[in-house]
């Protein structure tokens, strides 16, 4: 019998925890509660302390909370900032609007920032390196500071898919001057439309970042410096304190689902799959995603198709293209690796509304698609 697997079922993240939620909402609204009221910062000390930083600041977005960390860093015109393509377009405009150049530079094959791709991009310009804790992975953390410390350079993080990932016990996102978080809805913690976070160890960016959120307000009616809106609304910082409060179970959960597709498509040849959980001693992944590659790609679009006639929702990140191919922001580099892989790699099912029967279901219309026994 065929199954509906959606890509990713967008009503779960509600009725997951249904009653819970519907007594934050009610709560809130009863008392009016809607802007910077004190569930915000109870969310950001949660957070903080879940990632065992110094700082959070709840924002509107992670794209606002990665251009206000640069600006809050000084970043700007005739500045050059290196991002890995594989990536969202939001990594790049973050950068673009401080008015600082974005650098496109290779993904490996871990689908990461390249860190051997990165020196021969830094120039005299060079001001900071934003990798992206991609698919909630982690990048080799010890080898990018490195370059950093070598060539002076500033690390902010886009861990927009990586929270709660680890490498060497330490949290995605705590390694750099600061970074930000997503709450999109289809994010592991995921609200029900835009919030984010900006994290960080250092006092001043806090500080900086406290103003320029809200206008440049200390408080209401006091302005002491430019600022924009880019607060989170005290409904979704209830919300996502509570979510996070359960997030644990989520990740044991979101491993599981990555260890059932390791092991039941691993003798696949013509496929290449992410890391298996526990692979890495250094690495804990959180599987925002689960990302594989077809060896040919002529073969994505006839397999993604015989899923879909199957009952199973699958997407390409980025619709497709690495940052640096699309000709309207004129970012003209060539990165041959990045590129080929672009036209290789897809997303299968990944989220807790997944059975166990269900991830099965997807392995077995994936083996039967290239003729491998059950
Ligand atoms: C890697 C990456 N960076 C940045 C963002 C932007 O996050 P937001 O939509 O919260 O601005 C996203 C979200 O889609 C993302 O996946």
């Amino acid at each position: 019998m065929i199954k509906n697997i959606p890509f990713f079922n967008y009503s779960h993240i509600f009725g997951q925890y249904q009653i819970e939620i519907e007594r934050i909402i009610l709560d809130i609204s009863k008392r009016g509660a809607f802007i910077m009221q004190h569930e915000v910062k109870a969310f950001e000390d949660n957070l903080a302390k879940y990632l065992n930083s110094n700082y959070a600041l709840g924002v509107g977005n992670c794209t606002d909370a990665l251009f206000l960390a640069l600006k809050a860093a000084n970043i700007g015109n005739g500045d050059e900032v290196i991002f890995s393509s594989h990536t969202f377009v939001a990594t790049a405009s973050a950068i673009y609007h401080t008015g600082a150049k974005p650098i496109p530079v290779e993904c490996g094959t871990d689908h990461l920032i390249d860190i051997s791709s990165i020196e021969s991009s830094i120039t005299s310009k060079t001001k900071a390196i934003i990798p992206t804790q991609l698919n909630g992975q982690v990048c080799n953390m010890d080898e990018l500071q490195r370059v950093c410390n070598k060539y002076n350079l500033i690390l902010i993080e886009d861990a927009a898919q990586s929270l709660g990932a680890k490498y060497k016990n330490k949290s995605a996102g705590t390694f750099g001057l600061a970074s930000g978080y997503s709450f999109y809805p289809a994010k592991v913690v995921g609200c029900f439309g835009d919030g984010g976070a900006l994290v960080t160890n250092d006092e001043d960016i806090y500080n900086k970042v406290f103003l320029t959120r809200d206008h440049g307000r200390a408080k209401i009616g006091e302005v002491v410096t430019w600022g924009m809106n880019s607060r989170l609304d005290n409904m979704h910082a209830a919300i996502l304190d509570f979510k996070l409060s359960k997030y644990d179970l989520d990740i044991v959960r979101r491993r599981e689902i990555a260890s059932i597709y390791n092991e039941g498509l691993k003798d696949i040849k013509e496929l290449i799959l992410p890391s298996p959980p526990n692979s890495n001693q250094y690495k804990f992944e959180i599987y925002q995603n689960y990302e594989v590659e077809v060896v040919k790609a002529s073969e994505r679009e006839l397999l993604r198709s015989f899923l879909n006639q199957n009952g199973i929702g699958t997407i390409l990140q980025w619709g497709g293209k690495a940052v640096h191919e699309f000709e309207g922001l004129g970012l003209k580099y060539s990165l041959p690796f990045t590129e080929d892989l672009m036209r290789r790699c897809f997303l299968l099912p990944m989220n807790t509304s997944l059975t166990n029967d269900d991830v099965n279901y997807i392995i077995d219309i994936i083996r039967k698609y290239f003729n491998y026994g059950h």
